[in-house]
């Protein structure tokens, strides 16, 4: 699909990962958003972007956001909670994904770029490339990415859709919120710099992507592959491990707090406590991110002390 002089929607578009897309879109082309705001923040979507404000599981709210004339859609309104322990997250995701393609197909509007997550792999072997296979994953969060995935093969191959699932490593820049580990740092040591608790061991290592990279690579994804299911890795080929994010973050606020680890080999039930993305596949297609993980996590540090962390500076 090009993304030059295109109507689109971006769901979720006024969330952190949506509101930096609309930002990168809206100088080239017609953009228009729904959000409930539940997460996102009206001030977060550019000038120029038409705001359709409601839940997409409502019809109305749907037949709204979703006109004939559209050429495509970013779909990233979800709950994004990655700690959730109850159906009800499963069922609002694939309610929004179900609600979304019904009246894609209804009205010609068949291409879509999806929000998917490393979570899908479960605990997989690293890096973990995009034909692994088992997938088994162990939150209610992972499950419901992937059977959002599941149902737009259906509509690729049976409806003529044309499909990207982004499968994220863990994105990260200004206005992250917080429940991501980075704000959270930072908030729990403006509370108290002198100690800082840490769930798990702090041996969890993850890759982190920077948000300028992960837009890029998915409005790259887009104009270059064209399957009826594209399915990419988005993340960087080294990890950082929680620690040292606490020792990036402690640095950054020139601080030099004790840690207190709560235990474990992982931060919560379902969380999966190493991940490492193959990005073979996308860099096949022509796409390097600028940075790597230690890099993308500073950056994020200092965008956040130096822009505010959303719910705490404003
Ligand atoms: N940020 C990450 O590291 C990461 C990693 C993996 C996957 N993802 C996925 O990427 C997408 C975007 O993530 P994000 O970090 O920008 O999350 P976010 O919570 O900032 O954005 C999601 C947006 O969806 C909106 N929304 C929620 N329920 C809605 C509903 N019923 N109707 C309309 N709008 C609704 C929220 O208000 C919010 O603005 C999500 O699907 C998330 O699961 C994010």
């Amino acid at each position: 699909m090009e993304l030059t002089d295109a109507n689109l929607l971006v769901t979720g578009g006024a969330g952190f990962v949506g509101s930096h897309l609309c930002e990168r879109l809206a100088a080239d082309n017609d953009v228009r958003i729904v959000d409930d705001f539940s997460n996102g923040a009206p001030s977060w979507v550019p000038d120029g972007v038409e705001a359709v404000e409601g839940d997409l599981r409502e019809e109305s709210v749907v037949e709204r956001a979703v006109t004939p004339d559209l050429d495509g859609v970013f779909h990233f309104a979800a709950d994004k909670a990655a700690d959730r322990d109850d159906l009800s997250q499963f069922r609002l995701n694939n309610a929004l994904t179900e609600s979304l393609v019904g009246r894609m197909d209804d009205v010609g509007v068949t291409e879509i770029a999806f929000t998917s997550s490393s979570t899908v792999y479960g605990e997989a072997p690293m890096p973990t490339p995009e034909d692994y296979a088992p997938l088994e994953p162990i939150s209610i969060y992972g499950a419901s990415k992937l059977a959002e995935e599941s149902l737009l093969s259906v509509y690729a191959h049976s409806h003529d859709f044309t499909v990207w699932n982004f499968r994220f490593a863990n994105i990260v820049g200004p206005r992250l919120q917080l429940g991501a580990v980075i704000p959270d740092f930072i908030a729990k040591l403006r509370e108290d710099p002198t100690s800082l608790e840490i769930l798990g061991d702090g041996r969890q290592e993850k890759s982190y992507m920077h948000i300028e990279d992960c837009i890029a690579a998915m409005c790259h994804v887009v104009e270059h592959a064209d399957a009826p299911v594209n399915s990419y890795n988005l993340g960087t080929r080294t990890t950082t491990s929680v620690t040292d994010i606490a020792h990036i973050v402690a640095e950054e606020m020139g601080l030099d707090p004790e840690y207190e680890f709560t235990g474990g080999d992982r931060g919560w039930t379902g969380d999966v406590p190493r991940m490492r993305l193959a990005v073979e596949k996308l860099a096949d297609l022509g796409f390097e991110a600028e940075r790597g993980s230690d890099e993308a996590v500073r950056a994020c540090v200092r965008e956040l002390l130096e822009g505010g962390v959303p719910g705490l500076d404003d």
